[in-house]
Formats: structure tokens, sequence, C-alpha cells
């Protein structure tokens, strides 16, 4: 899950890249570097390891050459340590070629064999030095920079997504991509590619997805798209929603503080247009058809990490309200357990980039068992709502920060969305309790903005608590899967130990963890709306303090059974049971935060993370 940038045009190349890859640092940010054709006609290139500043710096101190046609890329290192030598480009072919990667080329091993033996030398330990090597034998070979790029890319197996410049074709970006993401932006005189439209959004609002296994070449009068046989392949032009603002900090001390600040706006935007006259209407989900959604019998929700956990919060509600049985399953585990799928079976995907590898491939492996497929997906044009047979877009504006916030509610809200235009369709929700959902999703902005204001004093608790080896997060209910979120988020961020638990699961070994002082987050469902499961929970505080616990407990305004036993209370507005845990969720995005602040870490790039996960 690298960053990658391509630019030909007239505007300053290096000023284009540097700002592609900025926007794009959250998908790997160990090393990054930069190659163009100059205007003497060589190639010019630099990198480092570190981070995009580092190569910033080290282009400011020795600027290259000026040019017009080039490549970027900033990476997360799957072969070979992040280092100077093993950073992207790797140029190759007496510096007459340069060759960017994001993805694994699996093949990487017999191709090196056989360039070895070809008398080829390398400098670094990865995969992609092998393709550019490999890339540069087979275009002195057919004399063809072109010829030699299409051979190329037919040779590569696993996941890659490729640019090339060669200084033989000084205004010419070769590109292609399999299993990995590419998108076109369209100039005027220029064009541009990139991982996604972060990459040239500043400067084109016209965009295309790259399909797989697919080849593009692009100049600054032209964009040709083939498939790997050299046919031509027809472009499918979109208009990208969001502007560049919509991913700068915005005087935000950290995309992440700010991407909280935007729960209610996410929220808000994945309803809007998508409730009509008191009743609910996704219309991306017309390409299922009212008769397949009476006939479905068995939802599986496939996903990785948080978004997973907004899975399991939303099988909640659409088991309850659709009538369905619905499961969650860890994307990279669902297909190797063999599952029973007919097609009767309704897979939903749900991912906020769109390009997890993972759950791409749990998806092809559904549909290829004839499943029908829902993506639930923030990334306009990705790859894997473009290969479902429906799309529910989460409108929850482009999403920097490593950690998922403001997705993560919005990812819930469109689970609700569907599970309750399903329960319209299959009449097992009466016009009133539609009715009161739909109330409670458009109140919850709102009451979310409320929530948002508990920051100071979280801020507070996190001070208190930076030195704390290890956090447990306790939930029943719907609030389980927030405790897991809750946990995720602290060991993302501030590189803690933290587990949640199902509070019911606490007696059968987990208690067995609670030392005196050990703090523990409890999710506290509503007394009014479940009560039977409050006081359960009430009791579990009960048996973690009388052992030393230090109880934080999240429980709505007016829960007094709380305060005798709880060290800190944070409040959250009254909903409905389905609703109260996103509102519970806030105050651990902003606790994993503030605490990973006071120990000085980096809030929007963790250590070891990417964004976007697109190898298995
Ligand atoms: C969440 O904070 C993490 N960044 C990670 O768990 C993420 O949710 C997961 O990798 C899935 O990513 P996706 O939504 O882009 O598929």
């Amino acid at each position: 899950m690298c960053g990658i940038v391509g630019y030909v045009g007239q505007k300053t190349t290096m000023d284009v890249l540097l700002g592609g890859l900025k926007r794009q640092e959250y998908r790997g940010y160990d090393s990054a570097g930069v190659a163009l054709i100059t205007e003497d006609g060589l190639i010019a290139s630099a990198k480092k390891s570190g981070k995009l500043q580092a190569l910033v710096d080290e282009v400011t101190a020795h600027p290259l050459a000026p040019g017009h046609t080039g490549i970027g890329h900033t990476r997360w290192a799957t072969h070979g340590a992040p280092s100077d030598v093993n950073a992207h480009p790797h140029v190759v072919d007496g510096g007459k070629l340069a060759m960017i990667h994001n993805g694994i080329i699996e093949n990487f091993a017999e191709i090196r064999e056989e360039m070895l033996e070809a008398g080829h030398t390398f400098l670094s330990e990865t995969d992609t030095e092998v393709g550019a090597v490999l890339l540069g034998h087979l275009v002195e070979q057919t004399g063809d920079f072109r010829t030699g790029f299409a051979q190329a890319v037919n040779r590569f197996q696993g996941a890659f997504t490729v640019l090339a410049i060669h200084q033989d074709a000084p205004n010419v970006i070769l590109a292609a991509r399999h299993n990995s993401p590419l998108v076109i932006g369209f100039g005027d005189g220029e064009n541009f590619l990139g991982s996604d439209v972060a990459a040239f959004v500043e400067h084109t609002h016209r965009a295309a997805a790259v399909g797989q296994d697919q080849m593009v070449e692009i100049t600054p009068e032209h964009v040709r798209v083939t498939d790997f046989a050299g046919t031509p392949v027809p472009i499918d032009e979109f208009e990208i929603a969001w502007d560049a603002s919509a991913s700068d900090k915005g005087g935000w001390p950290s995309f992440m503080a700010k991407e909280i600040t935007e729960n209610p706006d996410a929220v808000a935007n994945t309803v809007r247009g998508r409730v009509v006259d008191g009743r609910v209407e996704i219309p991306e989900l017309s390409g299922l058809g009212e008769d397949a959604i009476r006939k479905f019998s068995r939802i599986i929700l496939v996903a990785c990490g948080t978004a997973s956990y907004a899975g399991q919060v939303g099988a909640y509600a659409i088991e309850q309200w659709a009538r369905i049985p619905v499961e969650v399953q860890l994307s990279h585990e669902f297909r190797y357990r063999d599952p029973v799928i007919t097609p009767e079976t309704l897979v939903v995907s749900i991912s906020q980039s769109g390009e997890t590898m993972d759950t791409l491939m749990a998806v092809r492996y559904a549909m290829e068992r004839g499943a029908k497929t829902v993506s639930i997906c923030n990334t306009q044009g990705a790859t894997i709502p473009r290969e479902s047979d429906a799309i529910v877009y989460t409108h929850a504006g482009p999403e920097v920060a490593v950690a998922s916030t403001k997705a993560f509610v919005a990812q819930i809200t469109a689970l609700y969305l569907l599970g309750l235009q399903f329960a319209q369709v299959r009449g097992t929700l009466d016009d009133t309790a539609i009715a009161r959902n739909i109330a409670e999703l458009q109140a919850l902005p709102g009451k979310l903005e409320e929530v948002l204001t508990t920051g100071p004093e979280i801020r507070q608790l996190a001070k208190w608590m930076s030195d704390t080896p290890a956090v447990l997060f306790l939930g029943r209910h719907v609030g389980f899967p927030i405790a897991l979120e809750g946990a995720l988020k602290l060991k993302e961020l501030a590189y803690i130990h933290a587990e949640g638990f199902a509070a019911g699961e606490l007696k059968h070994g987990p208690i067995a963890l609670i030392d005196h002082g050990q703090p523990v987050f409890v999710v506290v469902p509503s007394p009014r709306e479940s009560a039977e499961i409050h006081s359960k929970v009430v009791s579990n505080i009960q048996e973690i303090r009388a052992r030393g616990a230090r109880v934080i407990a999240i429980a709505e305004a007016g829960d007094a059974a709380v305060l005798p036993y709880a060290d800190e209370v944070i409040r959250i507005p009254l909903a409905g049971p389905f609703f109260e845990p996103i509102l519970a969720v806030v105050p651990l995005q902003i606790f994993a935060m503030e605490l990973a602040d006071a120990k000085g870490l980096d809030v929007d790039q963790p250590r070891n993370l990417a964004k976007s996960v697109t190898v298995e």
C-alpha cells in the first residue's frame, strides 16, 4: 500500500509530484522518491528513507534539473527494509529507465534468477527493482519502450501498479495495474496518474479509474487505455466529489483531530439524499432489485479492522430490522473457511479505501460462487465498489489519518440505511418503526456534536493515564464492537496493549486481568432502552471495581446507576439502543488520540501502519 503519482505537462513537475505524494503519504511513509525526464532528455531522480519531508529536504538541498514528465512514490515496505537503496523509483538500464511500483511482484525470485543469468546485477532487496530490471531488459531486447513495457507487465504476477518513464520517450508515462489501484487525472495539456484521486485533486476534478489488467499511456496531449494485449478499452470518466481543501488539515493539529470533528458531517452526508417522503431510498441498491432483497436468506459482512467492527455494529441492527441472519467475517479468513454460499447469499463488503486486498479477494471469491455483492465504500472509483453488484458510498469525505474515525461512523450509518431499506422491502418493520429509526439517524449528527464537547475532559484523562501499560474495554450488545474499536484505536495510536471484551465474557477468564488500578472503559447500555443488559453491565462494573479496577464509564446523561462504581463518567446524549453506541465511540477516538499525543507519538501516521492495506 504505497502512494504513487505521475505527471506529464507544463507545470513544475517536482511541485506536482511532491504535492501528490504529500496528499497520499497516509498510504505509506517509510521512504519516498521521485524521478523525472529533464529538459536535456536524461532521467534525474532522488529518493530517501524516512517520511516525505526527508525527500523534500533532499531535493531542496540538491535540486534536480527541471523536467515535464515525472513519477513519484511514497513507500510502505513489503520486500526490503525501509532504506535509501530500497526506496522507489528504481533507475535501471544505465539510467535510461525509472520505475515505481505499488504491490508485490510474487514471481520476482524467478525473474531475478533469469536476469542474473542474463548478466544483470541488483542494488536493492526489492521485488520492484527486479521488475524494473526485467522491464529495462525487454525494452533493450525489443528496442521499444511500449513493447517492452507490455511484455514486462504480462510477466509480472501478484499485485502491482507500475509506472515507468524512459528517456527515449520524454513526454510519456506508461502504467499498468493488476490487483492494485490506479486512477487517471485529466487536464488541459497535462495529465496525471495516482494511487487515488488525492494525488491530483488540487489540479483537476476529472478522473477515471483504471480497470483490472489494463495499461495506460499518458502524454500531455492524450490518454490511452488498453488491456494487457494492447486492445483499447473505454474510459469511464467521473467528477471528483470533494476538493483539495477537504484533504488539508485546515488548521487542526492533526488530520485525526480534524476528522473526529467531522464525525457529525460524515453521518449527515451519508444519510443525505437517501430519505424520501419518510422512507429510506438508496438509489445505488436498485441494481440488486427488490425481488432479490426479498429472497436473501443470509447476509455476510466482510471487512478488516475497524471496518469489521462497523460491520459487527451493523449486523445487530440489520438482523433485528430486516429479519435476515447476518454474520461478520474477517475478509482474510472468509474464503479459507469454504463458506456455504448460495444465490440467496448477500455479501456486503465494508471498506473505507475500497482497495483492501483481503476484502477485494473475499468479494471476488463470493461473486465467483454466485453471491450478490454490495460495497460500502468511502472512495469513489475504488476497485472494490467497481467490481461489486451494487455500491453504497459513504460520504465521509477523504479520511487521511491512518486510524479510521469518521469513516467508521459513516460505515455504520450506511449499514443502518441498508437495513432499513431491506426492512421496508421485506415488510419486517412498520412505518412507525421505520420513521423512528430514520429520526434517530437524522438526530445523530447533532448528538455527535454534543459528544465532541467532552474533548477537554478526555484530554485531561489521557494525560493522567499517559504512562498506563494496558487498558481494557468492555461492552455488551452493540456496545461490544464499540469496545473492540476503542481497543484497536488505542493499540494503533498509543502502541500500548488494549483489549476489548464482551462484558458477559469477563467472568469466563478475562477478569483475571483485573489488578489494582487497571483502567477499564465500559460502554454502558441505556437504562431506559436496554434495562436488562444495563443492570448486567452495572454488575460487571461492580465486579471489576471490587478487584481494584479504575472504571471509566461511558453512559447516557442521567444514568445514576453507574455513579457509585465508576471513577470517571463520560456522558453521552440519550439515543436509541442502536444509536448510543455510535455516540460512545467518539470519546474512545478522542482518548486514543490524546493519549498518543501525550506520549509524543505521530497521531496521523502511526508506526508500521498504512491507510490502505493493498497486499494480502
Ligand atoms: C482502522 O483504524 C485501521 N486503519 C484499519 O483497521 C482499517 O480499518 C482496515 O485496514 C480496513 O481498511 P479499509 O476500510 O480501507 O478496508
